[in-house]
């Protein structure tokens, strides 16, 4: 977000008076030192305290004056220079590091009569009243903020609450948050990082225009945003911060003072925090709160209660999951209730019938809902929903709606059970219900829905990534039998795509040469367009590591396939079937013979890494069974021999070893342990 464009209004009264670039000369390391705090100063006056004292050209002109400074002598630059703000190199990985308190996590409740309970509780354990704070609940993403002599060092991401990222250079980008405090002695706060709905909303119209994924809601944003290893990036998405908690215990023996403190020091502390004498005003508080959430720019999902006096947190104490202190009075789910005009089925690629509920459009959270997902069958029994009710629907926190509840009161009789045909509504194939699975499924393979939507996700981002096949063209491609697979759309001629509706010959020519493009996609990718079920992204490139090609896929046993940790029995069942489906051997055919890469691209160093070596086994390994070990070496072009000699190549000895591994040491043979097996055989992590 720029810097909202405004003028100079009266004099500036920032505390560190204003001094333009200046001829005159002066100290450098004093130059840059006034610079860092001027900054640091109406930044907070902007984004902290809404109250900004100087134009955005003064600002950026103070600005601009400490970079060349800090350029030049850069041994006098800060640790708190608002330069860093922009961000700064990009990382491999976060280092994991442990609270120094644990972030326990909050008890919910849903109602006013829990709130008294909870009261009474609190009241029956310190043997008296307590007074509370009440705080909006920010529906963000908790963080850790260390600061020592005054300066902002480390920042840390929640993580299980025991231990977290350390996400320092991520968090130095957000405006709000203090760089430095007028405060030397070390102290941690604690706060909320949250998108403004506004921001999630570019956002989102953003990443739309880029085709990229979207986020469901402003509190993925946040943590998506945090997850970035660039720090760079993170600048560049509109960060905000609430703190709602400072160890400061020395200071003060309340936590509202606290919250005081906090914000004298820069903090941004939510303005509408109140402290509340009686629980009934806590009630009250937060049932008026609830009404004006709506027209705030960050969402709540609910206001936390805590004891004011640290003396009664410290005797209320905590249990393993939650101080006893507070509760959270979580608001309900935004809901609305409309007319069910129809239940449509959707058929997926492996053939899944969703029922999707067709609704007569109603408003809900600032959008207008036509649809919503009931899920299977087994939830239209449970929710006992019939077409033509009205019904209950509820944001949850994914994008699509769903049904809650039917307002059976409201029933004319006229009303419709739904019932799951015994065809498939696109092809009219039989459609039959798995033992063990809730979902139903179309039997017909050739099924244009299920055609479809294969093709669909074997063109998409993450797969073969075929840039200008969307949705339309796909359709179109499958009503005029154009193609009747995957593998098709590689012998598509120019002149078949020209006489699709609204194609014209630049546009042709352009998904031509990009449908081209993908034949070179790496190995993952293309295992993972194949659309094998239950093969993900992730273990396509588990797959893709463990394997050079296509083919050694193909001609990997069930054995081999259930060796890797990562790659269950349901996994490793479905991918061999997948390869001795008749169907899918053809299209895959289809695919080699038209030039789609089927190696990895370091597939000749990984092959057959074993081969010509003798390998020993003794004791017992964590992640594999003897036998799936054996055909593992073996399929590496190793062999397992079953004693020790001066031949042997290494022995792999895992827990409780016998005398085979005294054997090895004896003849000076290499020890290979579990793990170091596994970077061998490129099962790293496994
Ligand atoms: S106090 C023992 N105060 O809600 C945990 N949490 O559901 C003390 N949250 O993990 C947390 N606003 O991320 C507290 N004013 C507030 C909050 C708040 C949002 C989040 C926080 C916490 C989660 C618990």
């Amino acid at each position: 977000m720029p810097r909202q464009r405004r003028h100079l209004i009266g004099s500036i009264t920032a505390s560190v008076p204003l001094k333009l670039t200046s001829e005159y000369i002066m100290d450098p390391e004093e130059r840059i030192k006034e610079l860092t705090e001027l900054i640091n100063c109406h930044n907070r006056k902007y984004y902290v305290e809404n109250n900004p004292e100087i134009s955005d050209y003064e600002y950026d002109t103070l600005l601009k004056e400490l970079i060349e400074l800090e350029k030049k002598y850069p041994r006098y630059k800060r640790v708190d220079s608002p330069a860093q703000r922009v961000g700064g190199e990009p990382l491999k990985e976060f280092k994991t590091v442990r609270h120094r308190f644990p972030m326990l996590s909050v008890d919910n409740t849903y109602s006013p009569e829990e709130l008294l309970e909870f009261d009474k509780r609190v009241i029956k354990l310190l043997s008296k009243k307590a007074e509370y704070v009440v705080e909006p609940k920010i529906d963000g993403v908790a963080v850790s903020l260390i600061y020592k002599n005054g300066f902002f060092i480390q920042g840390v991401s929640r993580g299980d609450g025991w231990q977290g990222d350390e996400i320092t250079a991520n968090l130095r980008t957000i405006k709000s948050l203090p760089l430095s405090i007028p405060f030397p002695s070390t102290i941690e706060a604690r706060g909320e990082v949250y998108f403004k709905r506004k921001n999630f909303e570019l956002l989102n119209q953003e990443k739309k225009r880029k085709g990229e994924v979207l986020f469901a809601n402003p509190r993925n944003a946040a943590a998506g945003s945090l997850k970035l290893l660039d720090p760079t990036l993170v600048a560049q998405r509109p960060l905000n911060l609430f703190v709602y908690a400072g160890y400061l215990r020395q200071e003060s023996k309340e936590h509202y003072q606290i919250l005081q403190l906090l914000k004298k020091f820069g903090f941004p502390v939510n303005p509408h925090i109140k402290l509340l004498t009686d629980i009934k005003e806590v009630i009250g508080y937060c049932q008026k709160f609830q009404e004006k959430r709506e027209r705030l720019d960050y969402d709540t999902d609910g206001m936390v209660i805590k004891v004011n006096s640290l003396i009664a947190q410290e005797r209320l104490g905590a249990t393993t999951k939650s101080p006893r202190w507070l509760v959270a009075y979580k608001f309900p789910a935004e809901q609305a209730t409309t007319k069910l005009k129809d239940i449509i089925l959707q058929v997926g690629r492996t053939g899944v019938l969703t029922p999707v509920a067709i609704l007569e459009p109603v408003e809900l959270d600032g959008s207008t809902i036509s649809r919503a997902t009931l899920h299977n069958e087994d939830e239209i029994k449970r929710l006992d929903v019939r077409i033509g009710d009205r019904i209950f629907i509820e944001k949850g926190g994914d994008i699509i709606p769903k049904v809650i509840k039917v307002v059976k009161g409201a029933r004319t009789g006229k009303e419709r059970i739904f019932k799951v045909p015994e065809k498939c509504p696109v092809c009219g194939g039989k459609v039959y219900r798995d033992a063990e699975e809730v979902a139903v499924r179309c039997e017909n393979i050739r099924c244009p829905a299920q055609i479809r939507e294969r093709i669909k996700h074997f063109a998409s981002r993450g797969a073969m990534d075929i840039e200008g096949l969307g949705e339309a063209i796909v359709n179109l491609l499958v009503e005029k039998k154009l193609v009747a697979d995957y593998g098709d759309l590689y012998y598509l001629k120019l002149a078949a795509l020209v006489s699709l509706e609204r194609m014209g010959e630049k546009s042709s020519q352009n998904l031509s040469e990009s449908i081209e493009k993908s034949k070179k996609r790496p190995l993952s990718n293309f295992i993972f367009a194949l659309g094998i079920r239950h093969i993900g992204i992730h273990a396509a490139e588990i797959l893709a590591d463990r394997f050079s090609s296509i083919s050694e896929l193909r001609n990997a046993g069930l054995e081999t396939l259930s060796s890797f940790s990562e790659i269950g029995p349901i996994m490793a069942e479905s991918i061999f079937n997948f390869f001795q489906n008749k169907e899918s051997i053809l299209v895959l055919e289809k695919l080699e013979r038209a030039g789609v890469r089927q190696k990895s691209e370091r597939g000749k160093e990984r092959k057959r890494i074993f081969s010509g070596k003798r390998i020993v086994l003794t004791g017992i390994l964590e992640s594999f069974t003897r036998s799936q070990v054996t055909r593992l070496i073996k399929d590496l072009g190793g062999r397992v021999t079953s004693s020790v000699s001066p031949k042997t190549t290494f022995v792999l000895a895992g827990k409780e070893p016998g005398s085979k591994l005294e054997r090895a040491k004896a003849l000076g043979i290499k020890i290979v342990d579990e793990k170091e097996f596994k970077n061998l055989s490129h099962l790293v992590g496994g």
